[in-house]
């Protein structure tokens, strides 16, 4: 058996699935509600990592009470995790503050900064990103505003990197855990000599580099005791959310296209070449099975406000119905939720919108007309323009979907998202039923040499469903949303 843990922002998941079939044998998921995101200063995100290893530990023995296996058949460990957050712990491995996550814009500033005084050439063909609002700037804030903290810090990481550390005690990384946090160069395959002389940070801050699939420690008896697991059994894979799912879906090959709909919005396609946006509106990272022989970069279109709007509009108009309510509320309005316009941008700096923070607007609401279906609908769809509009970025850099993936989850449970989503963007859609806890446990299977290669681990992944364009009827809501959107970027210059 294999043990798949998915350190989400909303919460983590944990599934136990069996190597034979593929398929999970338990899943659960801890907490019930959603996890809180301290935000003590507009566009500011933290989390605590110490409340992630909680929820990893809680949903682990709620799989275990499942009693469908016995816990002592896991032979190996993954684990998938929000990308981007910084992790500080000191040299006892206790935690230094709150984990900066990934949707937190403080750092800004400063990245757009490095990013013109490195010079973008310089940039774009190392690290294949501007410094931006990742890890880097981050950990650059940290360093500016709270040396004290800087100064004890022995050791950062990135949120699979802490919980690995959690169950091994042992510290390592991958290139794509540093390519994502922008510490990466890919001319010269190692960490950027550039970027932590810039900063002025110590290469000695930094564990060791990996392979995502390997051996990243061993299950320590205290930890093996307390979770009910065999000792020494290795965490045989570490990766950012949205490379796992895409790994989770088998799309590893250059061509092949994943996306996910959870708290922030992602397409992610795979390319062998070291590719960027010039803007840095997308971006790349190593893939999971990135080597230096065989690159394999995954080119990630964001959207910090996606399931995270969807959220918001359900606690103030509808809490006390569930998402599967809304979604059939929603479908009473027409497509197009006559003239209602949202644009979806109110959980932080978007990458697409070259980081700037424009918050959600709502358009053209009609007192006598619009009801709660329109809203409902209107999100979903606004949600769908959004990733129109970061397609076509993608389209400009030569990455033209023909077929994107997906796995029956979040909003893309919802039949009218999910067809608003294929007729927005011009690109069917195909459905899986996996998520991400299952990619992960695949990958320790992957990792840890039960399966000899990740076609093997992926020899049984059936889709469930394609759905294809079928109307223009979004075309012109998308160039109406889109002048929206310009006008609203233009008032913000
Ligand atoms: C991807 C990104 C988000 C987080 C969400 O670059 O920032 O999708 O990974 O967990």
């Amino acid at each position: 058996l294999l043990l798949g843990i998915d350190i989400g922002t909303s919460s983590v998941k944990v599934s136990v699935v069996d190597a034979a079939t593929q398929t999970a044998v338990a899943a659960a998921q801890y907490p019930d509600t959603e996890s809180p995101i301290k935000s003590v200063q507009p566009g500011w995100a933290e989390q605590s990592p110490d409340m992630w290893w909680e929820q990893a530990q809680q949903a682990i023995q709620r799989c275990h009470t499942s009693g469908k296996y016995n816990p002592a058949d896991i032979a190996t460990i993954g684990i998938a995790y929000q990308m981007h957050g910084l992790v500080l712990v000191d040299k006892d491995q206790q935690v230094l503050r709150d984990s900066i996550i990934w949707c937190d814009s403080r750092a800004v500033q400063i990245g757009d900064k490095a990013f013109d005084e490195i010079g973008h050439g310089v940039c774009l063909s190392h690290f294949l990103n501007s410094p931006g609002n990742f890890t880097a700037a981050k950990l650059a804030w940290v360093k500016q505003n709270e040396p004290e903290v800087y100064n004890m810090i022995d050791k950062i990481m990135l949120p699979g990197d802490y919980i690995a550390m959690k169950l091994t005690g042992e510290v390592t990384t991958s290139a794509s855990a540093l390519s994502e946090g922008i510490f990466f160069d890919f001319l010269n395959n190692r960490l950027s000599e550039t970027i932590i002389n810039y900063f002025g940070f110590s290469p000695e801050l930094f564990p060791e580099i990996r392979p995502v699939f390997a051996g990243h420690g061993n299950l320590l008896p205290s930890v093996a005791e307390q979770l009910g697991l065999k000792q020494g059994i290795p965490v045989a894979y570490k990766a950012g959310d949205q490379p796992n799912n895409a790994l989770s879906l088998n799309v590893l090959k250059p061509g092949e296209v994943a996306a996910t709909a959870g708290t922030s919005g992602v397409i992610y396609g795979v390319s062998d070449q070291l590719t960027y946006d010039p803007q840095s509106r997308v971006n790349t990272f190593a893939h999971v099975n990135y080597t230096e022989a065989q690159r394999r970069m995954g080119v990630l279109l964001c959207i910090n406000g996606t399931g995270s709007l969807n959220r918001w509009v359900k606690s103030i108009f509808g809490s006390a119905i569930s998402y599967g309510q809304m979604n059939d509320i929603a479908k009473q309005a027409p497509a197009g939720s006559d003239g209602l316009r949202v644009l979806p941008f109110g959980n932080g700096a978007e990458r697409m919108l070259n980081n700037k923070l424009i918050g959600v607007h709502f358009h053209h609401i009609d007192l006598n007309l619009h009801q709660q279906p329109h809203l409902f609908r209107a999100v979903q769809e606004g949600i769908a323009c959004a990733f129109r509009y970061g397609l076509d970025i993608m389209r400009e850099n030569g990455m033209n979907p023909t077929l994107i993936r997906a796995g029956k989850a979040n909003l893309f449970l919802s039949d009218l998202f999910t067809e608003a989503f294929v007729n927005a963007t011009g690109v069917p859609v195909e459905l899986y039923q996996n998520d991400g806890s299952v990619g992960a446990a695949l990958g320790a299977g992957i990792g840890s040499g039960i399966f000899s290669s990740p076609e093997e681990a992926f020899s049984q992944i059936k889709s469930i469903q394609t759905i294809q364009p079928s109307t223009s009827v979004y075309e012109p809501v998308y160039q109406e949303w889109k002048a929206l959107l310009e006008r609203q970027l233009a008032v913000e210059q």
